[in-house]
């Protein structure tokens, strides 16, 4: 019928192929530099470069209108001023700092990134930036034959992501979460490459949604953009541990967690009963079952309504949280960014008069339904609606929780896109751009909401927040758990890698649901489960409704005392996970990390993702099928003790490695070391012992720096931390230790060093003084007196 009509002559598919058609950014026929910035002007507009540091670089270039240098909210770093020679020839101009040289080639315009010993880092030897008139923009780079592709957030698949095309759009993906399936509900658009054991990395700071393209051609990568501009930071590396620097310099690094959010945590979908609540945590304390925070779902509020309690089934819920938190568990709410559509509730009339839900540019509040039924959803992007949001968690504050778990926040919305109409228009503080755009930035925004509202109601003390969407800098607010996973073994092996990525990406605080969320569990599984949890930086067990239960004794005695002896580890390694955590406040590096960013020269770490290192010196290789005793286990060049035998092992090869139900095979690299604790039934109970595991070479030296604060305020900003730097120093009979103290915080506990592989002739020195009691039995040398330390 409408053919009848105008409709017929309507501009035909000519025109639609056209709009597709890749532009070439043309040839450079200009530049200027000026106040730390080089502009190119070309054929289709003008690309700018600024250093951000010697060793960080931003490229960016609009097709469509001027190129400005504002940046996402992911960026929390200003250029600094650096010294930038330039050159021009007939072919080329370049641009050189002490780290960095990028070279424009003119005719046409391509870029190419080399560090200062010219080794190439990045080229664009075919094509180079382009864009469509439909809106989107391209940038293709050479790809090595050697370059291998790691970070880009949550993914599911390998941890090496060559041969793979992922695309950056926050999504509520319940199931199946499959190798194909993607994208998941986090988005960082970045990635770092290793290539012949150096690395370096590319952070595209762009919201819309993105795709990155290894897969594709054999010799070229692509990034590429539904909208907005090519605006990109090349990270000079030349380490795994550089790169991770300068990516978190630019997208900041988690503040350190309160102690209590790295014990265990047991959720579940949902308790819904403050009874049942009370029950859970009368068990976990009879069986001396350690933990730290139980968390509540959906269930505890009224009709789903955010910052409310359904009193019927929690008739009193201060007093509960008082009570468990007697015992040192604390309460985790959920709070969903929904807001129920009720005339009759305050934070929705609040909402609506302030103008404060996301609308149309017309005007009308955009509606969507989640748990609560029809809802509307804060604009998080204006700054007025973070802090009225952060404000709303005075309720919770006030009955004395301090962690919050952000859930939902992609957002997600039960339609067919699943998420908020694109066409929604955000406030943007002022600078009003579509939910196209900015979809992906909602969970960071709220984050950044609930995180500084809680910070601001605690008074000093740390928050704690859990959320499932995010952005790059996600890590400023919050730790990341992987969202609806399930039981089944396939979905333990894919979250190593999955946090290894995300780790690689600045998030350093993540972790799946232990044991699966949804699907019925098992007590092999959950047991091989907790084994992994103990060593990822977030260990929560948590499972959905409907399913079979999965508390550490669901499954039976067996289990159970395994499940046990693991949770219990996770306190014992405490000290250690606690100053890696501080290490990765401080420079970026990663808790969890892959075999390669601290092996790079070694290839045959790669593509390994079925192991991984807690720190530098922990490797642990899990466990990850049924009815299984035993697995390969590659470890690294150097030698390997195992941590339950004492065997060494030779690295740089591949270990049969027997490990029954009761093992979780771990190697500590020889001549390192790792800080112990006590088992204790939370974070909250007293604190009385470190002991240093050194773990003796016959020759070399090694350093080891305990990190400790008080676990729960800020002060450790202002100076108030410990910090016990040690040195060691091997011989075949000896070990000398000298240490040295930083800060201000004066810790209770006292410290012993164990040393393994000595003998009762091995000498220990301790700052110049000899010491130390040879234990026949355990085969170790303790050093207990340190009154000289
Ligand atoms: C989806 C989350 O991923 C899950 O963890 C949670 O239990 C449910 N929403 C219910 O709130």
């Amino acid at each position: 019928m409408l053919e009848d009509t105008s409709f017929a002559i309507l501009p035909d598919r000519d025109g639609e192929k056209s709009k597709n058609r890749l532009i070439d950014i043309g040839n450079l026929s200009s530049f200027l530099y000026e106040r730390n910035v080089a502009s190119f002007q070309c054929d289709r507009g003008v690309v700018k470069v600024c250093f951000y540091d010697e060793d960080i670089v931003r490229i960016a270039f609009n097709p469509f209108g001027e190129t400005s240098l504002r940046t996402s909210p992911a960026i929390i770093k200003q250029p600094h001023t650096v010294n930038v020679e330039i050159k021009e020839t007939d072919e080329a101009v370049t641009l050189a700092t002490e780290k960095l040289l990028v070279m424009l080639r003119k005719r046409p315009l391509r870029v190419f990134v080399y560090d200062r010993t010219e080794r190439l880092l990045m080229a664009e030897e075919k094509r180079g930036m382009a864009f469509t008139y439909e809106g989107h923009v391209y940038c293709y780079k050479t790809m090595d034959k050697a370059d291998h592709f790691y970070g880009l957030g949550e993914k599911t698949g390998f941890l090496d992501k060559r041969g793979e095309r992922l695309t950056m759009w926050n999504t509520d993906v319940y199931a199946p979460h499959n190798p194909e399936t993607d994208p998941l509900y986090q988005s960082h658009p970045y990635f770092m490459t290793v290539r012949n054991g150096y690395a370096h990395g590319l952070f595209f700071d762009n919201t819309h949604k993105t795709t990155f393209d290894f897969q594709t051609e054999a010799d070229e990568y692509c990034f590429w953009a539904e909208g907005g501009a090519i605006d990109y930071y090349v990270l000079a590396g030349p380490t795994p541990k550089d790169v991770l620097r300068q990516y978190t310099h630019l997208t900041g690094r988690m503040p350190i967690p309160p102690k209590w959010a790295l014990g265990y945590h047991q959720s579940r979908y949902s308790y819904e009963t403050e009874e049942e609540v009370r029950e859970l945590a009368r068990t976990f304390i009879e069986k001396e079952i350690p933990l730290d925070a139980v968390y509540l779902d959906i269930h505890y509020m009224d009709g789903y309504r955010v910052f409310t309690f359904d009193r019927n089934r929690f008739p009193n819920p201060k007093q509960l949280i008082e009570d468990l938190k007697q015992n040192g568990i604390r309460i985790v709410p959920i709070v969903d960014p929904g807001v129920k559509a009720d005339p009759e509730y305050r934070v929705y009339q609040e909402g609506v008069r302030s103008g404060y839900f996301c609308k149309y540019i017309e005007g009308d509040i955009f509606f969507g339904e989640v748990w609560p039924g029809k809802s509307a959803f804060p604009d998080f992007t204006n700054e007025q609606v973070r802090s009225w949001w952060g404000d709303n968690h005075q309720f919770y504050a006030d009955l004395g929780i301090e962690g919050i778990w952000n859930d939902m926040n992609e957002p997600s919305v039960f339609n067919e896109t699943k998420t908020m109409d694109i066409a929604v228009m955000h406030d943007n503080d002022g600078d009003p751009k579509t939910h196209r755009e900015l979809h992906n930035l909602y969970g960071l925004m709220m984050g950044e909401a609930t995180y500084n509202g809680m910070k601001k109601l605690l008074d000093g003390k740390r928050p704690f927040l859990l959320t499932r969407a995010g952005f790059s800098g996600i890590q400023r607010y919050a730790a990341v758990w992987t969202g609806d996973n399930r039981s089944f073994w396939e979905h333990l092996q894919m979250s190593l890698p999955m946090c290894m990525n995300l780790g690689l990406s600045g998030v350093a605080f993540c972790g799946p649901d232990v044991g699966g969320f949804a699907h019925d569990s098992n007590g092999e599984l959950l047991t091989r489960w907790t084994q992994v949890g103990v060593f990822t930086p977030y260990f929560r067990n948590h499972c959905a409704i409907g399913f079979r239960r999965q508390e550490p004794w669901a499954f039976g005695e067996t289990y159970e005392r395994i499940i046990k002896k693991y949770i219990e580890m996770r306190y014992e390694w405490l000290p250690h996970l606690y100053t890696l955590f501080a290490e990765a406040h401080e420079t970026g590096a990663p808790v969890m990390r892959p075999l390669f960013f601290e092996y790079p020269d070694d290839e045959d770490t790669y593509h390994l993702y079925d192991e991984f290192l807690v720190g530098a010196n922990v490797l642990i290789a899990p466990i990850m099928t049924p009815s299984t005793t035993h697995r390969t286990v590659y470890l690294p060049p150097g030698r390997w003790v195992d941590y339950w035998t004492e065997n060494i092992l030779e690295g740089g090869r591949y270990h049969l490695i027997n490990a029954p139900l009761d093992t979780l095979p771990i190697f500590i690299k020889q001549g390192s070391a790792i800080a112990l604790g006590d088992v204790r039934r939370s974070t909250d109970m007293p604190d009385r012992r470190r002991i240093i595991h050194i773990y003796k070479n016959d020759e070399g030296t090694a350093t080891y720096t305990l990190y400790d604060d008080d676990g729960q305020t800020f002060a450790y900003e202002t100076g108030d931390y410990f910090r016990l730097h040690v040195d060691l120093e091997y011989s075949e009979h000896s070990v000398r230790i000298a240490t040295r103290k930083e800060g201000a915080y004066h810790p209770d506990w006292e410290l012993s060093f164990a040393i393994h592989g000595a003998t009762e002739r091995t000498t220990v020195i301790v700052n110049g003084e000899q010491q130390g009691t040879w234990d026949e039995k355990q085969r170790i040398l303790w050093i207990t007196d340190n009154k000289n330390i």
